[in-house]
């Protein structure tokens, strides 16, 4: 019965995925892939013997319930940190799993006994899951804002690293060689070192590449699980492990293609941890307008595109922007939002944010479809957006953001940009086009500026 149940569930997960790739039916792939793991849930406990279903009820609902109330109460701009955090704790899983299953067996398993698959599986599972859990824990942190320091000085941390993995290496060995108490000795070693290292690996990484690797534990999380998988003898995990392996893997490399960075470069480079170039805040020929003639500008206009950014999210001013979106429209001319897919501080942050204030899929273009269109349009404003519109990323100038794609904004008729100050954005460059002549600047906090543009648009 179970591996019917488990068919069910390797289905609806290939189906959620498949629809969480596009914006349109990713609310329903959510849903589909949560029904997915309710129906391997059940499957484990078919499978399960002398099982309680009682136990196994309260235990469902207690998870259920933390969940909710986990996913209720965050706000949106920690998601990061609630993926960080949950990634965390299935690498953590997985590892206490391949633990309890090495300390049971710990007189019989030898090589002989244990199989080439499991001498595998078990130290793997340990050493990614509890790198997975610490790596995620120093994620989460920093994601916080939180300073940091790392314990051995920059220039000894390859070698600490290396040698750190060569032990790992020849303590997995160790513990499949051994039995008994060696056996533990040798699993308690490969979960500190394991701990160790993942802490070590994250610690470095700049602030702003923390999304990426949070991604890629996450792919981690799913390597570590499908690894218990083969520990436990259970094909769901597995299966499921290896679906959660493979996507965070491509959503690693989306992200670092949509960046122009090699995943090497982000996991050395540290773009985002708070350093600001010199001349970040430097500008002379600077226009700064009010909202009562962005509107004026607008009444006159017939097309507009609003790029939203990182900014957006922080004054949660997306209600407002849809609300002017739609008194533009009205009047006349035509509104579309440039997506940019880095913009904000996850993957898919915009589509999130604008499908909350319902507005509609089809609205929302790419990058390569909206670049074209930005010579055609009368203006674009940019709400909170910064690195994403940086013409400077076209330059080679050794900047952090150098050859990041970006919305081509500068070439459309008038440019008009809201945020509270001069301050460059996460990668802590300066702007060229703040100075540009067809710029205007809002200095204003974003609902502010678009309440005070859309109050005085309807009063026009
Ligand atoms: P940023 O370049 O970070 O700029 C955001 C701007 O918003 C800031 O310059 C800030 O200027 C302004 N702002 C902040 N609060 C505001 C408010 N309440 N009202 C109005 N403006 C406000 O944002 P972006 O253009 O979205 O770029 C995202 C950055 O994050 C990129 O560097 C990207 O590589 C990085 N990143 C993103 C991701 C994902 S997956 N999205 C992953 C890794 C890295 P003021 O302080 O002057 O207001």
């Amino acid at each position: 019965m179970h591996i019917y149940l488990y068919i069910v569930a390797a289905i609806l997960f290939l189906l959620g995925i498949k629809r969480l790739g596009r914006v349109k039916t990713a609310r329903s792939g959510n849903l589909v892939a949560a029904l997915g793991m309710l129906f391997a849930v059940l499957g484990v406990c078919v499978e399960a013997e002398a099982l309680s279903w009682v136990w196994a009820l309260i235990a469902m609902l207690v998870g259920a319930g933390i969940g909710y109330l986990i996913a209720t109460r965050v706000a949106m701009t920690a998601m990061p940190e609630m993926v960080a955090a949950l990634n965390g704790l299935g690498g953590g899983a997985s590892a206490f799993v391949a633990m309890a299953e090495q300390i049971e067996d710990s007189s019989v398993l030898t090589l002989a006994t244990f199989g080439a698959m499991m001498a595998i599986a078990v130290p793997a599972s340990i050493v990614i899951g509890m790198a997975t859990m610490t790596g995620s824990g120093i994620a989460y942190l920093k994601l916080q804002g939180k300073n940091l320091a790392h314990p051995i000085a920059p220039a000894q941390r390859n070698l600490a690293n290396a040698a750190i993995g060569a032990a790992i290496v020849g303590i997995a060995v160790w513990s499949v060689y051994s039995t008994g108490g060696w056996s533990i000795t040798a699993m308690i070693l490969l979960t500190i070192l394991s701990a160790v290292i993942g802490v070590f690996l994250v610690m470095p990484i700049g602030g702003a590449d923390m999304p990426v690797v949070v991604a890629l534990l996450n792919s981690f999380s799913g390597v570590a699980a499908a690894a218990s998988g083969f520990v436990i003898g259970n094909q769901m995990l597995i299966v499921a492990g290896a679906l959660v392996g493979a996507s965070g893997v491509i959503l690693t490399q989306i992200m670092c293609k949509a960046m122009n960075r090699s995943l090497l470069n982000v996991l050395v480079g540290g773009v985002g941890d708070g350093k600001v170039a010199k001349d970040a805040k430097d500008y002379k020929n600077i226009r700064s307008t009010s909202p009562e003639e962005v509107a004026m500008l607008l009444d006159g206009a017939t097309s507009c595109v609003i790029v939203p950014g990182y900014g957006l999210a922080v004054a949660q001013a997306q209600h407002v922007c849809a609300n002017l979106a739609k008194e533009i429209e009205r009047r006349g001319c035509s509104v579309r939002y440039a997506i940019h897919p880095v913009a904000g501080r996850m993957p898919g942050h915009m589509n999130v944010l604008l499908a909350e204030a319902d507005v509609p899929y089809e609205k929302l273009l790419e990058l390569d479809k909206i670049n074209p269109e930005f010579q055609s349009t009368d203006v674009v404003i940019i709400v909170g957006a910064n690195d994403v519109v940086n013409p400077l990323a076209r330059e080679k100038t050794g900047s952090p953001i150098d050859g990041m794609p970006i919305l081509d904004v500068d070439k459309a008729r008038t440019v008009v940009m809201i945020k509270r100050s001069l301050s460059p954005g996460y990668a802590g460059v300066k702007n060229p086009l703040f100075e540009l002549d067809n710029t205007l600047m809002v200095f204003l906090d974003a609902k502010e500026a678009l309440q005070g543009i859309l109050d005085e648009l309807k009063t026009i």
